[in-house]
């Protein structure tokens, strides 16, 4: 008797299971407005968007919509490379950042435009490129990769977290907690070859640690991550610190990116 083949994988419910394994709750908008007015927004990401504009492609693409633009870290420059940015969040204070930013440097040829992920975009023009860089923490993923895959006509761009942030693994164990990873860049992937497209991957560096992170800041974000610590975690904690400068949690939410994008045929 000859084996039977494997039930086909459902990516998007396993996904949704992962994200609750994870106790992961969808972040309101608010969320990211306090973020917005953060002055070291900037700073903490520069080496990220140097390495992802390094990588984007621009040729040929005359128009780019760019899906949880933050305060346009992305759409500014590459604004300056096309004709026009349709620039979309749900954040009023990441779009206040944009607009003051588009004010401040005399750009003309992007649209801000204030929508979720979720909201009906009919209004929005299709673009020939599409991208959502670090926005896709939705609890449906598939169909955030469907509406980006259709408001593209040539091309589209995500970056994905590919393992978890640089520290907490480290933490978890010297701490002797539980905790579980959130899903990474597999999913994705996956979602899009059963969408029929054919995703190519790059890997964006490694994330840097916060050198700059002192003892305390440690303790308060390792607490935020853990729940309480008591007095023999919280030395634990500081005598992890102290080993070496590297002994640090990273800038970024994942160890490194994965940078992933297809053609869209959908002219
Ligand atoms: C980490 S920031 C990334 C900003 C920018 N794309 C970049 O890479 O520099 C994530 C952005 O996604 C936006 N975002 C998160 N969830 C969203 C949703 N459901 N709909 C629209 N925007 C969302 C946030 O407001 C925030 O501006």
């Amino acid at each position: 008797m000859s084996t039977p083949l494997p039930a086909p994988i459902d990516h998007s419910a396993r996904y949704l299971q992962h994200l609750q394994a994870c106790g992961f709750q969808a972040k309101p908008a608010s969320a990211w407005d306090a973020r917005a007015a953060q002055s070291s927004w900037k700073r903490r990401h520069d080496d990220y968007s140097e390495a992802f504009l390094a990588r984007l492609a621009l040729s040929g693409v005359a128009t780019v919509l760019d899906v949880g633009c933050g305060p346009g870290l992305l759409s500014l420059p590459i604004a300056a490379q096309v004709s026009h940015v349709h620039a979309l969040d749900y954040s009023t204070g990441m779009l206040d950042g944009l607009r003051a930013a588009i004010t401040r440097k005399g750009v003309s040829n992007i649209t801000p435009w204030a929508l979720s992920w979720t909201d009906d975009w009919h209004d929005v023009p299709r673009c020939d490129l599409a991208i959502a860089s670090r926005s896709l923490m939705v609890p449906d993923l598939e169909a955030a990769l469907h509406k980006l895959d259709a408001h593209a006509r040539q091309r589209a761009c995500i970056t994905f977290a590919t393992g978890p942030r640089a520290g907490v693994p480290e933490l978890a164990e010297l701490l002797g907690r539980d905790w579980v990873p959130m899903p990474d860049h597999r999913y994705p992937i996956n979602m899009l070859l059963d969408m029929g497209r054919a995703p190519r991957v790059n890997y964006l560096p490694e994330s840097v640690r916060d050198l700059a992170q002192d003892a305390n800041d440690l303790v308060i974000q390792v607490e935020k991550m853990f729940g309480n610590l008591d007095k023999r975690d919280q030395a634990a904690i500081r005598g992890w610190h102290a080993t070496s400068p590297q002994h640090r949690l990273s800038m970024a939410p994942t160890c490194r990116w994965a940078m992933i994008d297809w053609e869209t045929g959908t002219k």
